[in-house]
């Protein structure tokens, strides 16, 4: 028998980061949080080694199992009755909607006679407390309220959204950030976040990628848990940590054709593999509470799944915080088809959901059928036991109300955190010489006149990024601002156009959260007058910075699924207005998800991905256009040549018919024709997972591996790592800058097929001009393993090709034997070779549009 701590058991260093400074060590999960130690069977096969997927999990959250209060949850349990239990498992919107509509019920009575567990959407100590005295002082027990909030990229302080914060490869930032909104949500009478997102997220059309950590389960599970670290400290007792809440189980980004909500159907492999990775690190991580998803995944919906829920979450995993529904997802089972109002109740209990978010239905319909006996009174029991184990963790029954003090505005210090923040998400995608000119950033210290376009350049509400509930756009400094300040009278600013065009522009800005939605009566602007005042004033400056994205209020997040992906409105149009007056030209692209960027990549010289930066956009921006800061952001999620090409990764399966080469054009001859690839695109991202420029150039040398050859069963003894690949990084160009080093592997032989490449490793190393640096990256069972088709992981005798560099295209390579016999060669340690620019932006700018195929 073998003892596994953990599935993925190491995340990824922080270099230059927020709290601190490079850090060179890579980081160990099990520094974050106690390793749990739980037996998982192994298997031994003549020729392979199996650990059983299948496991009994220990207790992640040590709090949550601790004795103490599991004595008192006892104890309170045998004073309630059936009412007051399901009175735990219902949460009310006392405050706003954020779902399509909201009960509008007598709270105040509800909560007296205890039955209501939880609020959302009730935001400041006031209005809480409001709700705490009548449960603290009016109900029959006592037993305190939960109160959770969507505090999704900060609260009043509003950070970059979280697929930006996946640009910064920095689970360090992500933990800031986290640490501040939960101070924050605190003050305001939160005590629990719905938060991290950690769906996957390959699919650029799925409106909510802006809130995951983009398309990678290894770069997701690393940002997973320093989500959960952040928001709860370790200790969710603390008078600042809120109980996190992951999201949203499972596998919601798959949803087929990128439509919110819509069904997802995947293999079991793939959803382990891939899927489930993120969620089961948070749980690993201690995350108090998971949140279901609205979609089925192969014909069961998620949110009365007893695979996942049950079979997986608990059983496998050991999770012991408690589960609640999406808003009103327990309801809208019964448009799944799946059985009544009752019936799906029962349904969604019995499988696992804990809580009832503004479904109505657990508060209904759940104690009849305790009292016929057709729900078990102890799966009831359960649900409320896991419940109330997270209030006492918290501290709830001992300090149930909140301080009321001045209004939250963010300080100067969090200001200055955000900014770092945003510093470190933008992405360089391009910066090419200009003929004549050279590179545009950064931009000159000492410029003349700059012109600055675009709708999105002074739009503070769309700079701050979708879903945030106590952020305040007014907070935001927006490009316009930062830019004027530093340039006064040299900075010509023109809007150009709308973000949407005609009618829809004033349709979008008449939604409100709560449900009502009126037509602005704002004349409709002429998008052609505008374009052309701006044509006017590119003219008249040395050179253009083209604001441009899309309005992140209600056209990104929740339920804002994209067919095309370009720019909104007569933005393209615009922008090519602009380029042909022959300007130089820099874009900015201001979107919370990838868009199609194909015309500005072939005619723009100088792309910057700047994301929705929140409160800090203009001076983040400002930092990185006059090169303040050296850009270190990378992709998170590739971003597409064209909408067909959705969803797109880099971590494909082979195929049988590879296609390769110059898929620019169409086939001329059978061996073009009959490969995987598209009769009219390339197969290839236009910038791919990993990519980010910076002002300096970084060189990579050949990697090695202090271990040529590994006996496979060596992999079985324990999860610490068994290799090391050793690389060395050098900063070639004359100016500071961090880069984030990534680590790729492909299995080449094994029994399942494997992706062409796997991220298995990443760490930011900030280095001086000219100074190299030896990183290195463990590799061990975490990394190499894989499932097989009877659902265990595996190691298998094979060899690894791995690579490191600076981007998912990385060359510079090594590889790793696994061997079956159990005698040990010896070591060899490669030489080291001479350094290899990796750098790929020469190559882009070689060959502008086609980026660098592999
Ligand atoms: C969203 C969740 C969110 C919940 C509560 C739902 O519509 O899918 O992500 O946490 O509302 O606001």
């Amino acid at each position: 028998m073998l003892t596994v701590e953990h599935e993925s058991s190491r995340g990824a260093s922080g270099g230059n980061t927020i709290r601190t400074l490079l850090t060179q060590t890579v980081y160990h999960f099990s520094e974050m949080i106690k390793p749990r130690v739980s037996a998982l069977c192994a298997v031994f096969l003549p020729f392979l080694m199996c650990i059983s997927a299948v496991t009994a999990g220990g207790a992640q959250n040590a709090q949550l199992a601790s004795k103490e209060i599991n004595a008192r949850v006892e104890s309170l349990l045998k004073q309630m009755t059936t009412e007051e239990k399901i009175g735990q498992t219902v949460q009310y919107s006392a405050g706003f909607a954020t779902g399509p509509s909201a009960s509008k019920l007598t709270y105040d009575e509800l909560v007296a006679q205890g039955r209501v567990g939880s609020m959302l959407n009730v935001v400041g100590a006031e209005h809480t407390n409001h709700y705490q005295h009548i449960a603290m002082e009016k109900s029959r027990l006592r037993i305190p309220l939960i109160f959770g909030l969507d505090v999704i990229h900060g609260h009043h302080t509003t950070f970059p959204v979280p697929l930006a914060i996946a640009a910064t490869w920095d689970p360090e930032a992500a933990e800031t950030v986290a640490r501040v909104s939960a101070r924050e949500a605190r003050a305001d009478g939160i005590n629990w976040v719905f938060s991290p997102m950690v769906d996957i997220a390959r699919d650029a059309r799925w409106g909510r990628i802006i809130e995951s950590n983009g398309e990678d389960p290894y770069l997701s599970s690393a940002l997973a848990r320093a989500w959960v670290k952040g928001y709860q400290q370790g200790d969710l007792s603390n008078a600042d940590s809120v109980a996190a809440c992951v999201k949203h189980f499972a596998a919601y980004g798959a949803a087929i054709a990128g439509r919110d909500y819509n069904a997802v159907d995947m293999s079991e492999l793939t959803l382990r593999q891939i899927y489930l990775k993120p969620y089961h690190a948070a749980v690993e991580a201690g995350v108090a509470t998971v949140m279901t998803s609205f979609n089925s995944i192969n014909g069961v919906p998620a949110t009365a799944d007893p695979f996942t829920l049950t079979q997986i979450l608990r059983k496998e995993w050991g999770f012991n915080g408690f589960v609640v529904s999406d808003w009103g997802a327990v309801a809208e089972l019964k448009n799944h088809a799946i059985g009544d109002g009752p019936t799906v109740a029962r349904k969604a209990l019995e499988a696992g959901t804990d809580m009832d978010m503004e479904g109505n239905l657990y508060a209904t319909v759940i104690a009849e059928q305790v009292r016929s006996g057709k729900i078990p009174e102890s799966v009831l029991d359960e649900a409320v036991r896991r419940i109330l184990r997270v209030k006492f963790a918290l501290g709830l029954f001992d300090h149930p109300f909140t301080d009321v003090g001045p209004r939250y505005e963010p300080t100067p210090e969090r200001r200055a955190i955000a900014r770092k923040v945003a510093d470190e998400t933008m992405v360089l995608l391009k910066n090419d010489p200009m003929e004549g000119v050279g590179n545009l950033l950064p931009l000159p210290p000492k410029m003349k006149t700059v012109a600055l376009i675009g709708p999105m350049a002074d739009d503070a509400l769309n700079l701050e990024g979708a879903w945030t509930v106590a952020g305040n756009p007014k907070n935001v400094i927006t490009l316009k601002a930062a830019l004027t300040q530093r340039l006064g009278e040299k900075l010509l600013y023109a809007r150009g156009c709308g973000l949407l065009s005609g009618k829809d522009e004033a349709a979008l800005k008449g939604i409100t959260f709560t449900g009502t939605s009126s037509v602005s009566n704002q004349p409709i602007s002429d998008d052609q007058k505008s374009i052309a005042a701006a044509v006017e004033i590119a003219r008249k400056a040395d050179v253009a910075i083209l604001a441009l994205g899309e309005p992140t209020n209600w056209m990104e997040g929740e339920a804002s699924s994209r067919t095309t992906l370009g720019f909104t409105g007569a933005q393209e149009q615009l922008l090519e207005a602009v380029v042909a007056t022959g300007k130089p030209v820099i874009l900015v692209v201001l979107a919370g998800r990838p868009l199609e960027l194909k015309w500005a990549a072939g005619h723009v010289p100088a792309i910057l991905e700047a994301w929705s930066p929140g409160i800090a956009a203009g001076p983040a921006v400002e930092d990185i256009l006059f090169g303040d800061v050296n850009p270190s952001g990378k992709l998170p999620a590739s971003l597409p040549r064209a909408v067909g090409q959705e969803p797109l990764y880099y971590a494909q399966m082979p195929t049988g018919r590879p296609a390769r080469g110059d898929l620019s054009h169409m086939p001329r001859s059978a061996p073009e024709k009959f490969v995987s690839r598209y009769m009219d695109e390339e197969n290839s991202a236009l910038f791919p997972f990993g990519w980010g420029l910076s002002y300096t150039r970084f060189s990579y040398s050949q990697p090695t591996v202090d271990r040529a050859e590994i006996p496979v069963h060596q992999f079985a003894q324990d999860h610490k790592p068994v290799a090391t690949v050793g690389v060395d990084v050098k900063n070639s160009g004359s100016i500071a800058g961090t880069e984030v080093v990534q680590l790729y592997i492909r299995n080449t032989s094994a029994s399942v097929e494997q992706p062409l490449r796997e991220l298995k490793g990443f760490t930011r190393v900030a280095l001086a001009p000219g100074e190299t640096r030896h990183v290195t990256f463990p590799l061990g069972f975490d990394e190499l393993n894989f499932y097989n088709a009877e659902l265990k992981k595996t190691m298998e005798p094979t060899t690894y090709d791995i690579w490191v560099g600076g981007n998912s295209l990385a060359t510079a390579a090594t590889s790793l034997k696994i061997i079956e016999e159990k005698s040990i060669k010896r070591s060899r340690i490669g030489a080291r070779g001479q350094m290899v620019d990796a750098h790929i932006a020469f190559c882009n700018s070689l060959r502008p549009n086609h980026l660098c195929n592999r």
